[in-house]
């Protein structure tokens, strides 16, 4: 098949609303970072699990790449086709129904587009939670969450996306469809094949539907900006509200006074709950059910002996939902704060939780002598997730900052975290941005079966080329 044939055929399958306009495509063909500018020979949008199969029948035995993109919220180029020739990319954004809720079995089954948020709301519906929660859901999509099983504010109680998930319905390259939607919660039969497309990028197939595990809902949140004594004080208080709450922490999200003065500069709704500045903050907040009184007394006696343990130096506790949003909002716009200040470079780095501490002091003191720099880390620390961001000193522009002495700076960074036994990619994924450091960080064997893996499944390596091994 040549390719003009092939594309004609594609454009066919899909039909006059499934096929994306050159001048309607330049935002799908740009990461949402503007790190790259893709190119791709077509740019499609089929509505069913049927026409992506036909499609990539045909990408398939023509030699076309396919290039499977959801909310295009990622931050590593995993979503951006690099070939204007033989590059397709695959939109999900047309398939976006939810296709069934079992309140009994706990599940909702839904498309590869359902945005995510769109999915909490219909959970919510259901008197339900699903619980995956970022500061991208109200854009970026399901069938992208999954693959990149993406994290959030919310793994430390609920998992990653991974663990969200029963079973999946995925397009292979060769056009087959693997459906494996039956949403029971015990299924030994043979090998666990969804894990192979969780986070895979879509470097080994589509997942156009998922069956998605949901929880009872929590009635009662509490919240509290806490001021704490270091990151070593931060890791004890987690570890003792998850002890005394019977495991209610949802969210233990470390903020450093540096990311909160850059919400505070550039963010003019942001205030600062307390009245005296620290060094490092906790936000925590537990998610219960019963009665309201009895779930605040619980939690204050869990910061009162916290304070009493020399944890925590000072205290704000949201009063009401609006009190509860002006405290995030100092936690989950500080990416935001950044991009407003000229942008950083980003770490996204996770080493367990105990070596957090280790990991800040470290990194700050050999940091130092390599390249003037400042600093903004912030992150899950309950999961051992931090994203340690490298800001141009005042004056210096972004681009000049990366070039000179960006490598430099982001090597320490990585070399730090695999001494201290961590990962380079805690949630973000690995895309085309990190490939060279999945190459230099992941064992020989780790890297050898993951080939192995790709080219059985993929053997005329159409999926997503490029990105993460391929
Ligand atoms: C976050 O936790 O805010 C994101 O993963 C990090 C970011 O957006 O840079
Ligand atoms: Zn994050």
């Amino acid at each position: 098949v040549n390719t003009s044939d092939a594309l004609a055929r594609i454009a066919a399958i899909v039909g006059p609303a499934g096929v994306i306009a050159p001048r309607d495509a330049q935002p799908l063909l740009r990461d949402q970072r503007e790190l790259f500018r893709g190119e791709a020979a077509l740019v499609v949008r089929p509505a069913s699990t049927a026409e992506c199969a036909e499609v990539l029948a045909v990408c398939h035995a023509a030699g076309l790449g396919v290039v499977p993109q959801g909310g295009n919220t990622g931050y590593c180029g995993g979503a951006t086709p690099f070939d204007a020739g033989r590059q397709v990319l695959l939109s999900l954004t047309r398939m976006h129904r939810i296709r069934e809720i079992d309140p009994l079995g706990f599940t909702m089954t839904v498309e590869a587009g359902v945005v995510l948020a769109a999915a909490q709301r219909a959970a919510e519906e259901a008197g339900l939670l699903f619980p995956l929660s970022m500061g991208s859901e109200g854009s970026c999509q399901i069938g992208g969450n999954l693959s990149t099983n993406a994290g959030g504010l919310a793994v430390l109680r609920y998992g990653t996306a991974r663990d969200l998930v029963l079973g999946i319905e995925v397009v292979l390259p060769s056009g087959g469809v693997l459906s494996e939607l039956k949403g029971l919660r015990k299924d030994n039969a043979g090998y666990d094949l969804r894990a192979l497309f969780l986070g895979a990028e879509g470097t080994l197939g589509v997942i156009t539907a998922a069956v998605l595990k949901l929880l009872p809902r929590p009635q009662v949140y509490e919240t509290a900006w806490l001021a704490v004594a270091g990151p070593q004080a931060a890791c004890e208080l987690v570890a003792r509200a998850r002890r005394e709450t019977g495991d209610q922490v949802s969210s233990a999200e470390y903020v450093s006074r540096r990311s909160l003065d850059l919400v505070l500069e550039r963010l003019p709704e942001a205030r600062d709950p307390l009245d005296v500045a620290h060094e490092h903050y906790l936000l925590l907040e537990i998610a219960a059910t019963g009665d309201p009184s009895l779930v605040r007394s619980r939690f204050e006696t869990v910061l009162q002996a916290a304070f009493e343990a020399g944890e925590v130096r000072d205290a704000a506790i949201a009063d009401s939902g609006t009190q509860r949003a002006a405290l995030w909002l100092l936690r989950e716009r500080i990416p935001e704060a950044e991009r407003r200040d000229g942008g950083s470079i980003k770490h996204d780095i996770a080493v367990r939780i105990g070596r957090i501490p280790e990991l800040i002091e470290r990194a700050e003191a050999e940091l130092a002598p390599l390249g003037a720099h400042r600093l903004s880390f912030y992150g899950h620390i309950g999961d051992g997730n931090l994203h340690f961001n490298l800001l141009p000193p005042v004056g210096v522009a972004l681009e000049a900052f990366r070039e000179r002495t960006g490598g430099a700076l982001t090597r320490r960074v990585y070399d730090l975290t695999a001494e201290l036994g961590g990962s380079f990619s805690a949630e973000h994924g690995v895309g085309i941005l990190k490939r060279d450091e999945l190459e230099h960080y992941k064992s020989p064997e780790a890297l050898r079966l993951m080939r192995a893996v790709k080219a059985a499944l993929d053997p005329r390596g159409i999926m997503n080329p490029g990105k993460v091994v391929g």
